[in-house]
């Protein structure tokens, strides 16, 4: 999973605490693992909000739908991040309003990591953000290549501690 332990529950306070929720229709979430994040989103959102996750490991795919089956407006996606404009063309839409992510950027391939963040920046909607968690900020220069506000927490309370990319669209 390229992590040492899933995500506390500090981290994923801190990953949703600049989402606007009362205004958001479409929230995708790269690398779900088996949900951390999703269950904050779930406890946020408002009940007709769209939840799309992207999760590439197809065993984790199988504990997130054992997990949601009787979740609404939520869907785990099979598929690497870098194809998320399919699925929302799938919802007719070319935007989400926010992109949380838990993907392993210092240990992705650097075209896929270029792929995955070209992307995300042409599908969030201007006024939403991308949000991502790292362990260093040695990614940072290269995550600010596509988003220039970048907005950083830190979350010591998470093992081990880990910084909070808000990337303002
Ligand atoms: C560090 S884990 C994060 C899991 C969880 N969100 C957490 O914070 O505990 C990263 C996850 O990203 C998934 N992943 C890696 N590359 C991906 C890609 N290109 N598209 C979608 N998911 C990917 C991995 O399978 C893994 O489950």
């Amino acid at each position: 999973m390229g992590a040492v332990l899933p995500s506390s529950k500090y981290l994923a306070r801190k990953m949703v605490a600049g989402i606007d929720f009362e205004n958001s229709g479409f929230i995708a979430e790269y690398g779900a693992g088996t949900g951390v994040f999703t269950d904050m989103l779930l406890s946020k959102r408002k009940p007709d909000t769209k939840l799309l996750l992207f999760e590439n490991d197809a065993s984790f795919c199988e504990i997130l739908r054992g997990k949601y089956k009787d979740v609404s407006n939520i869907q785990i996606i099979n598929d690497s991040a870098e194809h998320i404009g399919k699925y929302l063309a799938q919802h007719e839409i070319i935007y989400a309003d926010y992109i949380i992510s838990g993907l392993p950027f210092a240990s992705l391939p650097q075209n896929i990591s270029v792929n995955i963040l070209k992307q995300a920046r042409k599908h969030v909607k201007p006024g939403g953000a991308f949000i991502t968690f790292q362990y260093t900020l040695l990614k940072k220069d290269f995550i600010g290549q596509f988003f220039d506000n970048i907005t950083i927490t830190r979350e010591v309370r998470n093992v081990p501690p880990a910084y909070v990319l808000f990337c303002r669209v």
